[in-house]
């Protein structure tokens, strides 16, 4: 509502905010408007002298309606805050007393080297499969090209449910997978190459606690099966692989090992990321560290997925987060990976 006097209408912005002052805000903003020394409507009210006769009546008026309007806006605005201070009294809230400091959760450092490998396997094409972490004895063993007889099979080893057997699951007993390779055959069954994709998961196996082992841990499993690959394919995209976790100069040496399901296999090794190669007792003095484990796809792997191994071919590996995840940021032991203790996981928790 306007005053009649835009000297005077400047101020009514000020009467709208009283409603939302603090209680400092608020005596001062009394001694600003109505001070007797440099009070607004106080110099405004010292004007009306100097007008011309005829002028002073209505403009002296103006300006003790708006004084009124603001004296009745400072009185309620304390009576609220007044009452405000009453409820919280009674509330027994304490004003006076710290904050709760606010939890800010990080990244676990395993979930972290999982996502970046995750990354640099996207950038080149590849996309994330999943599977299950109850599998039965086909998919985790036997589709694998395991022999019914490896040892890898003995109770001594792996985990097995109570449980019966799912009908429509090809396969023998329920267990837990002893890693992520049965993802590989999931997914060559689902869908026929070009297939190429990394698995990341849990996986379980009936071994001790201690410092360089748990009886569950993560792999990140890798699959990449088209007409015309490779050993040169496997050896390039590892490499590249290395060069983009470790860093550009990483070396990286191939050594000839076995597994079922790949012919020919080898494990791959980067050189120690804590002596660069001159040999300490993390890397038992040899200069390099293994970190994964691959090779080609075996023929009887593609046949058990119904594929023709005389068209298709294509390689795998298997790598353990943990284990680059101790490599990386100098952890000693895996438990420390995995038993949640707030100190340690504070420390390496923030980048
Ligand atoms: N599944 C193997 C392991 O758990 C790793 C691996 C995966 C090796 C794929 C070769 C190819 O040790």
């Amino acid at each position: 509502m306007s005053t009649g006097y835009p000297d005077l209408d400047a101020l009514l912005a000020r009467l709208e905010a009283v409603p939302a002052l603090g209680s400092a805000e608020l005596e001062a903003e009394e001694i600003a408007v109505l001070g007797r020394k440099s009070g607004a409507l106080t110099a405004a009210l010292k004007r009306v002298a100097t007008l011309p006769v005829d002028e002073r009546k209505g403009f002296g008026a103006a300006v003790n309606r708006l004084k009124t309007r603001f004296e009745a806006a400072f009185a309620a605005r304390r009576e609220a805050l007044e009452a405000e201070r009453q409820a919280r009294e009674q509330a027994g809230v304490d004003l006076t007393m710290p904050g709760r400091e606010r939890w800010v959760g990080a990244e676990h450092p395993v979930t972290r080297v999982v996502d970046e490998i995750i990354g640099i396997f996207r950038g080149i094409g590849f996309t994330v499969a999943v599977g299950p972490e109850v599998e039965t004895e086909w998919y985790n063993f036997l589709a694998l090209n395991f022999p019914p007889e490896h040892p890898a099979m003995d109770l001594h080893d792996t985990l097995y449910l109570d449980a019966a057997p799912v009908e429509e699951e090809p396969g023998g007993r329920l267990l837990l997978r002893t890693h992520t390779s049965p993802v590989q055959i999931r997914t060559l069954m689902q869908s026929p190459p070009p297939v190429r994709v990394v698995i990341p998961g849990m996986v379980y196996r009936s071994d001790a606690f201690d410092a360089s082992h748990s009886p569950a841990f993560h792999q990140i499993e890798g699959l990449a099966v088209d007409e015309g690959i490779s050993f040169v394919d496997l050896k390039a995209t590892l490499i590249h692989f290395a060069r983009r976790f470790f860093g550009p100069a990483t070396k990286t040496r191939f050594r000839p090992s076995f597994f079922p399901f790949t012919e020919p296999s080898a494990e791959m090794d980067v050189e120690c990321q804590l002596c660069h190669g001159s040999g300490c007792p993390a890397c038992k003095g040899t200069g390099w560290m293994e970190i994964l484990g691959c090779g080609m796809v075996h023929p009887a792997v593609l046949e058990n997925c119904g594929l023709d191994a005389e068209r298709y071919t294509g390689w795998a590996f298997g790598m353990g987060p943990h284990r680059i995840a101790m490599l990386r940021y100098g952890i000693p032991d895996i438990r420390l990976l995995l038993e949640g203790d707030m100190r340690f996981l504070e420390r390496v928790g923030r980048p």
